[in-house]
């Protein structure tokens, strides 16, 4: 069993070390040799037909659902197209809006999630052209949707989404920078920075995972607390959606993830001596704004972890208790490196509470029931 494991002790902490490798083999063949444009020649979209989209929905389930508000953020920020996120199990029953111009993309790592697969059924009864992301070739999602991009991450075992779901955001840059060059709606020179750096991301992951250790310590501390927060602005409130639910899911704490602003409107009295606080602090333009909520808790007493990028760690060391930098990337494209703290918290967290952190209680890998 140790065998399959890698040497590691558990599925999730394998697949955790995996992401490097599922980056890589997700991007390979993808990115042109010289670096300057994305190819996805398995879709069968063309580029008339994509050109002519003008809104999207994006449609799925727990983890990939998180997955899916980071690639809101990213097809709006680089197409300018408008795009709403949508949970499966409610998309059905909600009279979606959907025109011959809608691409519905569902995103699945199993492609078998029940809910996932009847919004696809259902979007393609309206007329809707559905995109599916999923890791799984020959699945049920994957061979019901007109175009499907797969994830390269490897089978997961762990329930516990961690390879997958960052795979996933992979596809989202790739497809979204795509996309952007069909359109025309980036030029030539940022399309080619931004594949620059998400080549990079790879061995950025390498650098986070060498650090594993301080997460270790941070998670011991959090895990004798009964409820903590998850605070992020942007694009850095997705991933502590993502953070949160993680925790949740193999540790049974309590958690909740806030759009930072939104917390001095109800939540904030929740915020007791020592309560624990995740800070997101990746997105520099609203570096100033997150400061100001982080110490809106740090006057209740929260205990504060911020994740924020590498050479800002001196400034926000006075705004919190204790830090962890992830290395320089794109605005956009940082989600693929803090959500990687987040997972080695919430494993490491459930390995202090001697849970048993592959199996959770009550959660299956895979959902084929509505
Ligand atoms: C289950 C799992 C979650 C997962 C969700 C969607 O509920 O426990 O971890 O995110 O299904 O799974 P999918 O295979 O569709 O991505």
């Amino acid at each position: 069993m140790t065998a399959e494991k890698g040497g590691y002790d558990h599925f999730m902490l394998k697949e955790i070390h995996e992401q490097p490798k599922a980056y890589r083999d997700t991007m390979r063949g993808r990115i042109s040799e010289d670096g300057r444009s994305v190819q996805l020649p398995e879709l069968k979209i063309t580029p008339e037909q994509l050109k002519k989209i003008n809104r999207v929905h994006i449609v799925a389930c727990g983890t990939a659902l998180h997955a899916g508000l980071v690639g809101k953020n990213v097809i709006e920020s680089l197409v300018r197209v408008p795009v709403e996120t949508d949970v499966a199990s409610e998309y059905r029953y909600r009279s979606p809006i959907i025109t011959p111009e809608t691409l519905v993309i569902v995103v699945s790592q199993s492609g078998e999630t029940a809910d996932t697969l009847a919004a696809l059924r259902e979007a393609q009864r309206c007329g809707a052209r559905v995109l599916a992301i999923t890791n799984v070739v020959g699945s049920s999602v994957a061979r019901e949707a007109d175009d499907v991009i797969i994830t390269l991450a490897g089978p997961e075992i762990a329930v516990a989404s961690t390879k997958a779901y960052s795979s996933q955001l992979i596809a989202f840059f790739l497809f979204g920078t795509y996309w952007a060059q069909t359109v025309g709606s980036q030029d030539e020179e940022n399309v080619a920075y931004l594949l620059a750096a998400m080549q990079s991301l790879p061995e950025q992951v390498e650098h986070i995972l060498a650090q594993a250790e301080t997460i270790k310590s941070v998670a011991e501390s959090i895990s004798h607390h009964s409820s903590l927060f998850f605070i992020g602005r942007g694009i850095d409130y997705a991933i502590a959606m993502e953070g949160s639910l993680k925790l949740k899911e193999i540790s049974y704490i309590h958690s909740e993830a806030y759009a930072a602003g939104e917390l001095k409107h109800g939540t904030l009295a929740l915020i007791e001596e020592g309560t624990p606080v995740i800070a997101l602090l990746t997105q520099e333009d609203l570096y100033e704004k997150m400061i100001s909520n982080i110490k809106e808790t740090k006057a209740r007493g929260a205990n504060v972890l911020g994740i924020v990028n590498e050479g800002n760690e001196v400034e926000v060391a006075k705004s919190v208790d204790r830090h962890f930098a992830i290395p320089r990337t794109l605005p956009l494209l940082t989600p693929a490196l803090s959500v990687i703290p987040l997972q080695l918290l919430s494993y490491y967290a459930s390995l202090a509470l001697r849970h048993d952190v592959d199996k959770p209680r009550n959660l299956a890998k895979s959902v084929t029931v509505e």
